[in-house]
């Protein structure tokens, strides 16, 4: 399916992971997102003979090369899978009863895209080079972006951009991005940003510090497409009944709409009521412990040497009962 050489993703937060995972003996490891191996290949290197770390992916170049990456090491499993989908399916149950019946010490979710997939033009999620429009992180399942397009009204289209994408223009947007569709006029990735700049036009020479126009509707339709944030709160909630007491969640996420969805989480695990009022209605059970309340933000020097994590976020929950 690639057909450019696979660009290097640099894992974001890594130090932070590894001081917030720290595996035991024999370890079983869970990791939700293994992408291109990065954030596994560290934490294999802490871990023992007897570990066993299992890295799910629903991308499949990002599998492929992750298995080369990490091949040869006969800790690591490589399981196809949206972790949505994980805790039903069979490949899992089988794995999880053979090698970690008693839960997992250590399950990672680093959300989002992972850096192959935003700098492969075939893959079509972003405007920086032309490629089809497709931004499935699983281009054998669901529906390509400009197939999803096709199935929007002018509302439903310009509510997923306001919701996804937070851009305050979203009805001009998304009129002018139908428009091209029924002119056949959005084929390409490179259309879909022609589309928003007939909305708001691109400066000439990029100011430091400003986003390119497109940026927030190609987030939102990703996310739509993805279907990123459906389960979200479902597939964490799920994680955490996977642990062993004393077990570790960590979540890398990207953006506030994602950051969100799992401070609420986790906050609700930790019994912590959010909810309207003073008082919660019913008393929240405490079954996971916050680590650092607020989460973890990249060093300066991090968001300086790799830029895409400057909006990264970690947060961690150790179960307790
Ligand atoms: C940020 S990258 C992970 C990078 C990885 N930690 C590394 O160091 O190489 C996110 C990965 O999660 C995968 N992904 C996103 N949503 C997913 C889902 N719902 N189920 C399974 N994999 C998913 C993407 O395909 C991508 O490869």
């Amino acid at each position: 399916m690639m057909t450019t050489p696979a660009p290097i993703h640099v894992p974001v937060l890594l130090q932070e992971v590894l001081a917030n995972l720290v595996l035991p003996p024999a370890a079983r490891v869970l990791d939700l997102t293994l992408g291109l191996g990065g954030h596994a290949e560290a934490l294999l290197a802490t871990a023992d003979a007897e570990t066993r770390y299992l890295g799910v992916d629903r991308d499949p170049d990002a599998r492929a090369i992750a298995r080369e990456r990490l091949g040869a090491d006969a800790r690591l499993s490589v399981l196809a899978c949206a972790y949505e989908d994980l805790w039903e399916d069979p490949h899992f149950l089988g794995w999880q009863a053979a090698q970690a019946p008693q839960g997992f010490d250590a399950i990672l979710a680093d959300l989002g895209v992972s850096t192959l997939q935003l700098r492969t033009p075939e893959r079509g999620f972003s405007f920086r080079d032309s490629g089809p429009l497709d931004m499935r992180m699983d281009p054998e399942h669901g529906l390509s972006a400009r197939a999803w397009i096709a199935e929007q009204t002018d509302e439903s289209l310009a509510d997923a951009i306001y919701q996804y994408g937070e851009e305050r223009a979203s009805r001009p947007i998304a009129r002018a991005i139908l428009r091209a569709l029924h002119e056949g006029r959005l084929d390409t990735t490179q259309d879909l940003a022609r589309a928003v700049y007939t909305v708001i036009p691109r400066e000439p020479a990029k100011r430091k510090g400003h986003s390119d126009p497109a940026t927030r509707t190609f987030q939102a339709i990703r996310i739509a497409v993805n279907g990123e944030l459906d389960r979200l709160a479902a597939a964490l909630e799920a994680a955490v009944g996977h642990l062993r007491i004393g077990g570790r969640l960590a979540v890398i996420s990207f953006h506030s709409l994602e950051d969100r969805i799992v401070k609420q989480t986790l906050r609700r695990l930790a019994g912590i009521y959010d909810g309207p009022g003073r008082t919660a209605p019913m008393v929240l059970p405490k079954v996971v412990k916050l680590i650092h309340s607020g989460g973890i933000a990249p060093s300066e020097a991090e968001a300086a040497a790799n830029p895409p994590s400057r909006s990264a976020r970690l947060r961690v929950a150790e179960r307790l009962l």
